[in-house]
């Protein structure tokens, strides 16, 4: 059997190769390098500069003065050359961008920050609660998933990170995000004080102390919506697991951390990397559910340790002959 071909979208459709210019920031993502842009310029032994564009302006390295002028107006994806060096001459992808901005509070790695937008399910038009906002890298990638459409609410209770991360964010997206809103307040209180955050979808934690706020994100977010949380230590992940098992509101936390590894790859000499970024933290994830239902009981027995308190654990453990 065939079917007559569909004859109504293709009108709708964009040309090929058509951009569309509309999403936040999206113009400066593309075409000919324009006053204003960032570039990226990487020597032959891989050190980058980070530039922004200016008319008349000039970068100047020990090698000698590049004018922005060379650039402007051309395509990126050129080689320029200052002295006798040659830079590869791009505009700085998301995952450059983070890692070269001003910072306040760490980062969260470009490697982390996609297992959020993918684990913790943010689709464009979801309102996200975030908190807190440190430098904004990780507001970034949550601007992109939820796109213009979408809302994205963070918390910060430091204002001076809040102010790094507004600069950060309106620098990369070529001004203030539509989606976007900051609160400079502690999660805890803020939260539940503001009434536009009811309901939220999605609710992403990377801060020192999630066990902390769980009532405050329990009651904004709707059932079945997802928690994240994103914590450095292993303390901090058994504090946090744990918590969300008290609470009875939200179903069995999943907890993973992610690595990647980089491979060298010329010829037939292929093998790792002999660096990496390895540990940088811990991810869980759990829903939230319905009022006055509570999650299936678990199958596997906890093990003794988990009930144990660490104070417990001293008093009834093995003798420990170093110990009073
Ligand atoms: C590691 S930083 C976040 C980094 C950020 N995700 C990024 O990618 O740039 C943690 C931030 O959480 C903030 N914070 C900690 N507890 C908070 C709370 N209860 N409410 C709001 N912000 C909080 C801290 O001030 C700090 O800026």
């Amino acid at each position: 059997m065939t079917t007559a071909p569909d004859t109504t979208e293709p009108a709708r459709r964009d040309a090929p190769g058509a951009a569309r210019r509309d999403a936040p920031g999206a113009a400066r993502r593309r075409g000919p390098l324009t006053v204003g842009d960032q570039v990226q310029l990487t020597d032959p032994k891989g050190r980058m500069h980070t530039i922004t564009l200016e008319a008349g302006r000039q970068f100047h390295t020990h090698r000698g003065i590049l004018e922005h002028d060379t650039l402007i107006g051309g395509p990126e994806g050129v080689v320029v050359t200052v002295g006798t060096t040659e830079y590869l001459a791009l505009r700085p992808l998301l995952s450059d961008y983070v890692l070269s901005m001003p910072r306040g509070a760490q980062v969260v790695y470009p490697k982390d920050a996609g297992q959020v937008v993918q684990m913790a399910d943010i689709y464009p038009g979801a309102h996200v609660v975030e908190a807190g906002v440190g430098s904004g890298a990780l507001s970034m990638s949550l601007l992109r998933a939820v796109g213009e459409h979408g809302r994205l609410s963070s918390y910060e209770r430091r204002s001076e990170f809040a102010s790094i991360a507004q600069a950060n964010v309106e620098r990369f997206f070529g001004g203030p995000h539509p989606a976007w809103r900051v609160t400079v307040g502690d999660l805890a209180t803020a939260l539940v004080d503001d009434p536009h955050d009811r309901e939220v979808d999605r609710v992403v934690l990377d801060m020192l102390a999630p066990w902390e706020v769980l009532d405050a994100v329990a009651a904004a977010l709707r059932p079945g919506g997802v928690l994240c949380c994103y914590v450095a230590t292993t303390t901090q992940l058994s504090s946090t697991v744990e918590a969300l098992r008290a609470s009875g509101r939200f179903t069995e936390p999943q907890s993973w951390e992610s690595m990647v590894r980089g491979w060298h790859v010329e010829g037939l000499a292929v093998r790792p990397e002999h660096r990496m970024v390895a540990h940088t933290g811990f991810l869980t994830t759990a829903r939230l559910m319905a009022p006055g239902v509570a999650p299936p009981v678990r199958r596997r027995r906890p093990s003794k340790g988990m009930t144990e308190t660490v104070e417990s654990l001293t008093s009834k453990g093995p003798h420990r002959p170093d110990l009073p």
